[in-house]
């Protein structure tokens, strides 16, 4: 019924059957965005789920209410999973749409409509260990195996959506033709006011006085934790194991240190240089 162990080939992807289909992946694949529309971009564990609280606290002008009362995945829907099309509401306000799909899928609608997107990016090793444990925690993604394995993998793009590289230069690539809104998970982490006015700003939904406050209490990391519309609770044990892994894991800038060894840095390291030249160089370290 879950279909855990299916797993769908799209695009020279492969992706979880238990969230998307050929239907759901062909619906994305030919959505028509309109230009009031707002698409959250992301390769996965890079944050994605931080950015629809802002996004959501953005919009509801610092009212923490519908973040508390409904689930992430309704309030900014992800484009390409099965329930997309029931999920996807007629608002008077812009659509808060998100995907973790490579530019090729989307770009003709996207260069006809030019909604606003917001590719948020993660540091790839940070990335790489997050994804890990979350393999480990989600029953509809393959065993991971130790990380050892799972980071070969991960450096050569065979896992579960594909290469962080390709997906983070296909979409580097797009700055130009779309309006794109750049950040990095760790700008948020480093300056989370300055980051939600340069985004309001870009967004044309600048936030009332007093407001930030709000963001600020209800976007950290202890309260997203404790969050159930966000935190995982809501998904049963036999699809997400939280005796192996958290959602809401660490939350924190730099945890590739404590699983690296000097060897897979070195590895890692000359993998980034050779496929993204001079782009992302804050990533380096
Ligand atoms: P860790 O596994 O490193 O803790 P995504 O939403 O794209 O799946 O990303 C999940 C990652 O974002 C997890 O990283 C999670 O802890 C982190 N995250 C979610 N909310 C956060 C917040 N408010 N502050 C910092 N990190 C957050």
């Amino acid at each position: 019924m879950y279909r855990l162990d299916v797993t769908e080939t799209f695009a020279g992807l492969s992706l979880p059957g238990h969230l998307h289909t050929q239907e759901s992946l062909n619906f994305a694949s030919t959505f028509q965005f309109c230009g009031s529309d707002v698409l959250l971009v992301t390769y996965p564990k890079s944050g994605t789920t931080w950015m629809q609280e802002i996004l959501t606290l953005i919009y509801s002008d610092g009212d923490p209410r519908p973040a508390k009362t409904t689930p992430n995945w309704a309030r900014t829907p992800w484009l390409e999973h099965i329930h997309f099309k029931e999920l996807l509401q007629e608002t008077e306000g812009p659509r808060l749409l998100t995907t973790h799909m490579p530019p090729q899928v989307l770009a003709a609608s996207l260069r006809k409509a030019k909604p606003k997107v917001i590719h948020l990016v993660r540091n790839p090793k940070d990335v790489a260990v997050s994804f890990y444990h979350f393999c480990r925690m989600a029953n509809f993604f393959p065993d991971p195996g130790s990380f050892d394995e799972f980071l070969l993998a991960f450096l050569d793009g065979t896992v579960h959506y594909g290469s962080w590289f390709e997906h983070t230069k296909g979409w580097l690539n797009c700055k130009e033709e779309l309006d794109v809104f750049y950040i990095t998970y760790e700008e948020l982490h480093q300056d989370l006011e300055g980051s939600v006015e340069r985004l309001s700003a870009f967004l044309g939904h600048p936030l009332p006085p007093g407001q930030m406050d709000s963001i600020r209490q209800h976007c950290s990391f202890v309260s997203m934790s404790n969050n159930q519309m966000v935190n995982g609770a809501l998904i049963p044990h036999e699809i997400m194991d939280p005796s192996k892994s958290q959602f809401m894991r660490k939350g924190i800038v730099g945890d590739w240190r404590n699983h690296f060894s000097p060897l897979q840095t070195e590895l890692f390291k000359k993998k980034f240089q050779q496929e993204m030249g001079g782009r992302c160089l804050g990533f380096m370290d």
